[in-house]
């Protein structure tokens, strides 16, 4: 089978498209015949040796979706439509980014759908860090405020419309004032330019400060963050646009403010409910929500479409059709 390889740790050219041995079907395990994937960032920090315990060379992808090819247990037909996502995909065990991907049954999720592959491949990983972060991590309500830091990132804007059918009342930030109007179009209530603080601008709109945040550029932005809640508000920081782990200095008392609250939310597989997933896929088709997916490559063209990801140049999602 064809395959992106990521050969060795190193700058994007390290991925090599080329004809590797097809996985072997195993006992537990479902043989998938992939049909499109999307990139993550945390692909990026994989193929730099910075995801402890994985050996290169290796197959990258921690997420995909396609058509069951062989399943020894039977529960799944030859040709259902699956997608499979995290439990180690792409690097304890050779993942999606390529013509075929073995894995375990438990990341499995069966749907069903006549949305075309590119749009599909947009959605699993997607959709699971989102709605993990606002139902599970934010516990989001209707009539809450919500302040999306970063919300230009492809997991900021689904997370505005997920928000918005719920009834709340959403700002989002982005650095760079030309996507004000984008922001707009995909339904956030109010924008805040983000050079750093955006406390002033969330405290003119809400003196009282918000109920929850996604914070989503991470540990640069996060005590600025915590400044907009108001009293038992809640902060999930879901992601690392910023590229900064640790903070360099953090005292919780002064940095979260008094009955203020801070959690994390690094999803996985078991976040996920096969209903849920369907239903999403489900509201896509019905046109109640509309994914933002910037471009699709092929799978000759990973390591293009990881410079591309890396150079910040995407407005969206990015999907590989295999
Ligand atoms: N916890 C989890 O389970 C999980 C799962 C998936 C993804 N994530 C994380 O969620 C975050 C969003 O992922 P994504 O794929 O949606 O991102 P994305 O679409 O690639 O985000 C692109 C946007 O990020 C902003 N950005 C880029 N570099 C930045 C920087 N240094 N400082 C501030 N903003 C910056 C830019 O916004 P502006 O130019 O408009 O400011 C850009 O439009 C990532 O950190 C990702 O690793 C977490």
């Amino acid at each position: 089978m064809k395959a992106a390889v990521t050969t060795q740790t190193g700058n994007p050219e390290v991925i090599q498209t080329k004809e590797v041995p097809k996985p072997e079907v195993k006992s537990g395990w479902v043989l998938i015949k992939v049909k499109a994937f999307g990139l993550n960032r945390s692909e990026i920090f994989t193929r730099k040796g910075d995801s402890p315990g994985v050996e290169f060379p290796c197959i990258q992808g921690i997420e995909c979706v396609g058509i069951v090819e062989e399943d020894p247990s039977g529960i799944y037909k030859k040709g259902q439509q699956v997608a499979a996502i995290m439990g180690g995909m792409g690097r304890f065990f050779d993942g999606g980014y390529a013509e075929y991907a073995s894995v375990p049954l438990e990341i499995v999720f069966p749907f069903s759908s006549s949305l075309q592959w590119d749009i599909l491949g947009a959605i699993p990983e997607m959709f699971q860090t989102v709605s993990g972060s606002l139902n599970q991590a934010l516990d989001i309500q209707s009539g809450e405020t919500l302040l999306i830091r970063g919300g230009t990132s492809s997991i900021g804007m689904l997370a505005c419309q997920l928000a918005k059918i719920k009834g709340l009342t959403v700002i989002s930030t982005t650095r760079n004032p030309t996507k004000k109007q984008s922001l707009l179009d995909n339904g956030s209530d109010h924008i805040a330019i983000d050079e750093g603080l955006v406390e002033d601008q969330v405290r003119a709109l809400f003196p009282d400060g918000v109920h929850k945040v996604l914070e989503l550029i991470g540990t640069s932005t996060l005590k600025d963050s915590l400044k907009c809640i108001a009293p038992k508000g809640l902060v999930c920081m879901t992601g690392i646009l910023g590229n900064e782990w640790t903070m360099k200095e953090f005292t919780p008392m002064g940095d979260i403010p008094s009955l203020g609250r801070l959690t994390v939310y690094m999803g996985e597989s078991k976040n996920l409910s096969k209903e849920l997933l369907q239903e999403f896929i489900d509201e896509i088709e019905n046109g109640k929500i509309k994914l933002n997916i910037d471009s699709i490559f092929s799978l000759d063209q990973v390591a293009e479409a990881h410079q591309y990801m890396e150079d910040n140049k995407a407005r969206g999602k990015i999907v590989v059709l295999t």
